[in-house]
């Protein structure tokens, strides 16, 4: 795929399904991540693959998380099937660290790149995905699940598998609005 066309038509997919990426486009897909730009070369990222029975554990992880919220019988049904939505995930965590000329904001966006970079390191393989995050993230139980430090954040859930749809093509946009000459 064209380098242009891919980035001028990404769009995520929420409905997919097997296969997902695996051996070497699982492999490239990190390789893409760990070339977002990295100030300092601090790698500040961390993937943890969810997939298999990982999926079981993930969807009783948030059930735990939403109940210690409180959480009704919608939302925690609603957490508990949020798993099985693609047939594997990668959580990113921004693995972030004091430094004197990278804030942690930096970092933080840095990771984002990385997911940008995942998801379109799927596409051109033939797979699709979408990043999605919610109020969970921040969950001290899924934090602590994946690992997290307290300078450390989820970034997102970036679900992956086969399309189960074509996406519908769009327009790039009216560029007025957003870009300005200084
Ligand atoms: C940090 C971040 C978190 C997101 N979280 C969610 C989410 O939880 N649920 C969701 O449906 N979309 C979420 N999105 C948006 C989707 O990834 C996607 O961009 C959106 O559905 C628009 O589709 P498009 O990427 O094809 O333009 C998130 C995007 C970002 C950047």
């Amino acid at each position: 795929m064209d380098a242009l066309e891919l980035l001028l038509q990404r769009r995520s997919v929420s409905r997919l399904a097997e296969p997902a990426p695996s051996g070497e486009a699982l492999d490239n897909i990190f390789h893409a991540a760990m070339r977002a730009p990295d100030h300092g070369t601090l790698k500040p990222w961390r993937f943890i693959v969810i997939e298999g029975e990982g999926l079981k554990r993930f969807s009783q992880l948030l059930e735990s998380a939403v109940l210690a919220n409180g959480g009704d019988e919608e939302a925690l049904e609603k957490a508990r099937m949020a798993p099985f939505r693609a047939p594997q995930i990668i959580t990113i965590v921004a693995h972030c660290t004091e430094h004197p000329k990278v804030p942690i904001w930096e970092q933080v966006v840095s990771a984002g790149c990385a997911v940008q970079a995942m998801q379109m390191a799927a596409v051109a393989q033939g797979f699709g995905g979408i990043w999605r995050s919610g109020p969970l993230t921040e969950h001290e139980l899924v934090r602590e699940a994946f690992g997290c430090r307290d300078e450390d954040e989820i970034v997102g859930f970036l679900y992956l598998g086969t399309p189960q749809v074509k996406p519908v093509r769009v327009k790039a946009g009216e560029l007025g609005e957003f870009v300005g000459y200084f």
